[in-house]
């Protein structure tokens, strides 16, 4: 027991990650000191204070992205005014429209990239600078096996215009507008007028897409400062948004939370229960299921299901619903849908903020009640999203069902299988394919594996049809799809054709059934068929790539139901480099 007089021992802050550089008088301290002298640091400077990461994905060929250089210099004034001292680390950018083959497959590759720079250097907590599609599952993926202290900081949604006082340009758009140019009902002239509208300004897309799913389900994981995701690339908000996260960074790179402290079952199910309420992108169901495989929660396409079960599409936003995101931050964003959503939340889950959900959701308020609608008047009834399971798709498929048709939701019809995309292109307006309405398109080995799962799991219509009046068809593949785009459209069918699934078995007229009340998807061939098929499949071609990045993802991803991670990267790797590294081969002084 402590006699009264014994003085009171003081409690001494953890030592900071970066002091490990910097803190100790021998050869490798100093070399780490005088590297930075040449960035006007002084060896006090970066003994005492703390130091901030500013990874940036900024890039002139990612226009999603192009703000976010301007951004990384308020972060940069944020973290001075509050102490730190902060170093812009730029990374791999991801631009969805630009890099081939598909995007997809360079989110590990960035979460690799964010992860090593995160690890390699002398940062006490990092800024995550993102915004197109991959760059923020990349980011997060990365700073989450790392477990330094992050913080979110996306570009915002771009403001897309119309010169012609018509509809606006978005990405959504394109695919209507796509789908009425071949069925006649739109001219070329008007398509290409369309084209010279369309990104009017720096940022993401601007529906409910992968990029603003990603970036609204940043703060629903507490990734984010609350009411920080949907704020305009061009608003001027955003950049006061970008100092408060330099400034908020400098306090977490002294006392957390580290993304484990966040990251749990909780942050999961919140964000899971708020993508069903925006009707948000397929590709974030993938995106969180290789996030919690890396903070080691147990996440499977069953709990979306169960989570979409319960939780209304509350959210009028595009591409199920009619309003842009701006229109949503307009009418309290984030936190007005989490203040709404409090009945199906974990309330005291915690966040960047230092608040928990349940204090965010507490003191927002909804200020447009057609926009962010009341739990039991939605946008539209029945789940967001549905996972089916069945003998076509063992481990699951995900279908977006408020953005298709529910007339299609009970459906049986003849198979039309496609090989490969050029196959599709090449025959799909042939006036000799065997297809009417009700027949189902099928487009194969476009998974993880067979083509890095490009989003083209929207098939088009036959033009003959569209012709017609056929405004959609129930569509099945093992790739993506935009979070855009719209239709019934069967997507992630897992495991994929290229490993051997039975979606490699299916040959055009066989039968399929989908019922989505069930949750099943069947292929109507008996076991012995298949079996037989089975027999008689062509062995499995070997990969085409056989050196480099590409031989690595076909060598090393998983399957669409595990989040397509590299199986190697699962699992937080926290802080293991070894205090040896540290120390002076030469002694200290
Ligand atoms: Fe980059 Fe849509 S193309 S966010």
């Amino acid at each position: 027991m402590k006699s009264p007089d014994q003085p009171e021992k003081k409690q001494q802050p953890p030592m900071r990650r970066s002091a490990r550089w910097f803190r100790k008088n021998d050869l490798p301290g100093f070399i780490h000191r005088s590297t930075l002298a040449a960035d006007g640091w002084t060896r006090e400077d970066l003994i005492e204070r703390p130091i901030v990461g500013i990874l940036d994905t900024w890039s002139d060929l990612n226009p999603c992205n192009l703000n976010l250089r301007a951004l990384a210099q308020k972060v940069r004034e944020g973290v001075l005014e509050a102490g730190g001292i902060p170093f812009e680390i730029p990374l791999m950018s991801i631009s969805e429209n630009l890099v081939k083959p598909s995007a997809f497959p360079f989110r590990n590759l960035l979460a690799m990239d964010a992860e090593e720079s995160i690890r390699g250097y002398p940062l006490d907590a990092v800024v995550l600078m993102g915004g197109c599609d991959k760059t923020q599952p990349g980011l997060l993926m990365g700073a989450a096996s790392a477990n330094v202290p992050a913080i979110v900081l996306n570009s915002g949604p771009g403001t897309p215009r119309s010169s012609t006082g018509g509809p606006l340009a978005t990405a959504n758009g394109v695919w209507r507008f796509v789908d009425q140019l071949r069925a006649g009902c739109l001219s070329i002239q008007a398509f290409e007028n369309f084209e010279r509208q369309t990104m009017g300004t720096p940022g993401h897309c601007s529906e409910m897409g992968t990029a603003s799913t990603m970036s609204t389900l940043s703060e629903a994981l507490g990734m984010a400062l609350p009411g920080s995701s949907l704020v305009p690339s061009s608003d001027g908000r955003r950049s006061q948004i970008a100092k408060a996260v330099g400034r908020r960074s400098v306090a977490m790179a002294q006392g957390g939370p580290a993304p484990s402290d966040i990251l749990d079952a909780r942050a999961f199910d919140n964000a899971i229960t708020l993508l069903c309420a925006v009707g948000g992108s397929t590709n974030a169901i993938i995106h969180l299921l290789a996030l919690a495989g890396r903070v080691g929660v147990p996440l499977t396409l069953d709990r979306f299901d169960e989570i979409a079960r319960r939780v209304p599409l509350i959210a009028n936003v595009q591409p199920a619903g009619d309003h842009l995101t701006e229109r949503l931050m307009n009418a309290g964003g984030v936190p007005a849908l989490l203040h709404v959503l409090r009945p199906l939340l974990h309330l005291d889950a915690r966040t960047v903020d230092g608040r928990t959900i349940g204090q965010i959701a507490d003191e927002a308020q909804v200020f447009d009640a057609e926009v962010i609608r009341p739990l039991d008047t939605p946008v539209k009834p029945g789940a967001s999203i549905v996972v089916v399971k069945g003998n076509l798709a063992p481990d699951g498929a995900v279908i977006k069902s408020c953005a298709a048709s529910p007339k299609l939701f009970q459906h049986r019809g003849r198979a039309v299988v496609f090989d490969d995309v050029q196959t599709l292109a090449d025959t799909i307006d042939d006036p000799a394919l065997d297809v009417d309405a009700h027949s189902v398109l099928i487009l194969r080995n476009i998974g993880p594996v067979g083509a890095a799962m490009p989003e083209w799991g929207m098939l088009p219509l036959p033009r003959r049809l569209m012709e017609q009046g056929v405004t959609d068809m129930l569509r099945i593949s093992d790739g993506r799809m935009s979070g855009t785009a719209y239709g019934t459209s069967v997507l992630h069918v897992s495991p994929e054709a290229a490993v051997g699934g039975p979606l490699s078995l299916v040959r055009t007229g066989d039968m399929i059934e989908l019922d989505v009340s069930e949750r099943r998807l069947e292929l109507l061939v008996s076991d012995e068929v298949l079996a037989q098929r089975r027999c008689e499949a062509p062995p499995q071609a070997p990969s085409p790539h056989v050196r480099g990045y590409r031989h690595l993802y076909g060598r090393e991803v998983e399957q669409a139901h595990q989040g397509c991670d590299f199986g190697f990267l699962r699992g937080a790797n926290a802080d293991v480099l070894p205090e040896g590294l540290f120390d002076g081969w030469v002694g200290g002084w």
